[in-house]
């Protein structure tokens, strides 16, 4: 096993993702950032410089469990201190096992702002992949605003509230073009065609493919709001992994990708071999206001510059959930996959709940909304500083009168900064529960994403959780993921083994989300980590505490 290392400088950068130039986060001068690649069982170690001049970083390895490593899960107020600028933190952790990840800044809105890349784990030497494949090719999704994230985050915690609005533009390996379409010739809409020669920083990244070859295309969305639709036109594809986990390949004509997810899909390059092919990604979920994003599938030795002859494949309308939950229905664990235990030892049921707070609107679960409290929780459990944040756990559970088809009739909740406290090495099902936000008939879909785990993923429903529903759970092959979706309106049944020490957020991977509270921290046994690099620890209560001496 191997020993990866990388610098990493984060800094503001000019760019122009979707050919408008904005301020971008970048790193080493690159947007988005260098693809970590290493294989399983390495340790990965990137040295972090915030080039930031006035503002703290971090960056999550998504995906990454960061086993007995909880310090290097890289949540600001969570797992460790801010970095400050001018000054350098090491990450180092092991990357288990293979699979398509990525990382993203996980302090304020900073994935927002572009700061994201790509992370693959390859097997290990003299392990197969149980799928073959000639070629890969790596797509990382996102969506892009106009509008700085300062602002954006300013917009969100105001009263009267400003929305952030839908993206100016999806972006496809960071590329994406705003106000022409590579495909405008094909429709007679009023859009312009792009005329674009390919050396632009908002160029389509082409997919260079032999044709009647087999590719991997590594699929993960980093969007900071939107769902996203997948197809490639008359191209089959077949779901192999999800999460880093294997899953029952199953064919399909496009998939759906929510926020904080990842795939592979094997394609074959069968068709007329004359011909390019579009690659298209749409919005799912909400009603959208963003033309599709777009790159090709160029088959060789064909020009890049030949059009598709038929236009991009269509995205499925935005609000045919059923079309979704099919998808999503489909993915079952790869034979041979760990199973969950039959039983668990403590089940929360969480209610996701858009509500007021003075007059600003928040997203609270079981009526708390998440406010992160300025010494990072995994120091203040260790050292057992409990004035850092609330000492009562927020609730397992909420009223079961409450009407999740309809607004909450109390609109207003609390913001808290309790904690769950998981004991070690137990089974926690999760039951997420999906409500009517604040304007009567919406209810929205919320990607959730555990940090230091894989769960299983037991079912999903409609309505309210029942004891019926109960008895439908999947224990015999559900998919072990890091996120799951809940539907609008319906609920999402996880499990996980509490194997991880250290003090994790769960959370709705919807940026201004997450912003707006939307989120739960997990500890478990926080107190008995070993390790904790005083670097992590240098802000709040533990900063004081180590000028005085006593860390070990
Ligand atoms: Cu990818 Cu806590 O997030």
């Amino acid at each position: 096993n191997q020993v990866r290392h990388y610098n990493f400088d984060v800094e503001y950068i000019f760019g122009a993702p979707d050919c408008n130039e904005h301020v971008v986060m970048g790193i080493n001068g690159q947007f988005p950032g260098p693809t970590i690649r290493a294989k399983a069982g390495d340790t990965v170690v990137v040295h972090l410089t915030n080039k930031l001049y006035t503002e703290g970083v971090v960056i999550h390895w998504h995906g990454i469990r960061q086993l007995g490593t909880p310090w290097a899960d890289g949540t600001a107020s969570i797992s460790q201190c801010a970095i400050n600028p001018g000054e350098t933190f090491t990450y180092r952790f092991l990357v288990d096992k293979p699979g398509t990840f990525f990382y993203h800044g996980h302090y304020g809105m900073q994935r927002s702002a572009g700061l994201y890349g790509s992370l693959i784990v390859d097997v290990a030497d003299g392990e197969r992949e149980p799928f073959h494949y000639d070629g890969e090719l790596n797509l990382l999704l996102s969506d892009w605003w106009h509008q700085s994230v300062h602002e954006q985050e300013v917009g969100l915690s105001s009263s009267p509230f400003r929305w952030i609005g839908e993206p100016q533009s999806l972006l496809i390996n960071g590329r994406g073009q705003y106000n022409c379409s590579l495909a405008a010739h094909y429709s007679n809409s009023s859009t312009n065609q792009c005329n674009l020669k390919g050396g632009e920083k908002c160029a389509p990244q082409i997919l260079h493919v032999q044709p009647k070859k087999s590719y991997r295309l590594r699929i993960a969305s980093t969007t900071a709001l939107a769902s996203l639709n997948l197809a490639i036109g008359k191209h089959k594809m077949v779901v192999v992994e999800a999460d880093g986990n294997y899953v029952q390949p199953f064919a399909v004509d496009d998939l759906d990708i929510y926020s904080g997810e990842s795939y592979s899909v094997l394609i074959t390059t069968d068709q007329n071999p004359k011909n390019n092919y579009w690659l298209s990604i749409g919005v799912r979920g909400r009603k959208p206001n963003t033309p599709q994003g777009l790159t090709l599938l160029n088959y060789l030795p064909n020009s890049a510059s030949k059009l598709p002859i038929s236009p991009p494949p269509v995205t499925p309308q935005w609000n045919d959930y059923n079309h979704s939950k099919s998808f999503s229905k489909r993915i079952f664990a790869r034979m041979g996959s760990p199973k969950p235990p039959k039983f668990y030892d403590r089940r929360i049921t969480l209610l996701n709940t858009q509500n007021k707070i003075n007059g600003y609107i928040k997203w609270a679960i079981n009526n708390v909304s998440l406010a992160l409290p300025s010494t990072p929780y995994l120091g203040s459990v260790k050292f057992l500083l409990n004035h850092t944040y609330d000492q009562t756990s927020p609730p397992e559970n909420f009223p079961s009168n409450y009407d999740v088809m309809n607004p909450p009739a109390n609109p207003n909740t609390t913001s808290g900064s309790g904690v769950y406290r998981l004991n070690y090495n137990t089974t926690v099902d999760v039951i997420l529960q999906n409500a009517n936000a604040l304007a009567a008939n919406v209810s929205e879909i919320h990607p959730w994403h555990l940090h230091g785990h894989d769960f299983w993923v037991l079912g999903y429903g409609e309505g309210k959780f029942s004891s019926e529903d109960e008895r439908k759970l999947n224990l015999k092959n559900p998919p072990l993921r890091n996120t799951a979706v809940i539907f609008p309106y319906g609920w999402t049944a996880l499990r996980f083994i509490a194997d991880n020490r250290g003090v994790w957020a769960f959370h709705c991977h919807i940026e201004p989300h997450l912003h707006m509270g939307m989120g739960v921290i997990f500890d478990i046994d926080g107190r008995n980590v070993k390790g904790i690099p005083n670097e992590a620890l240098a802000c709040g209560a533990t900063g004081r505490l180590s000028v005085n001496g006593m860390h070990h």
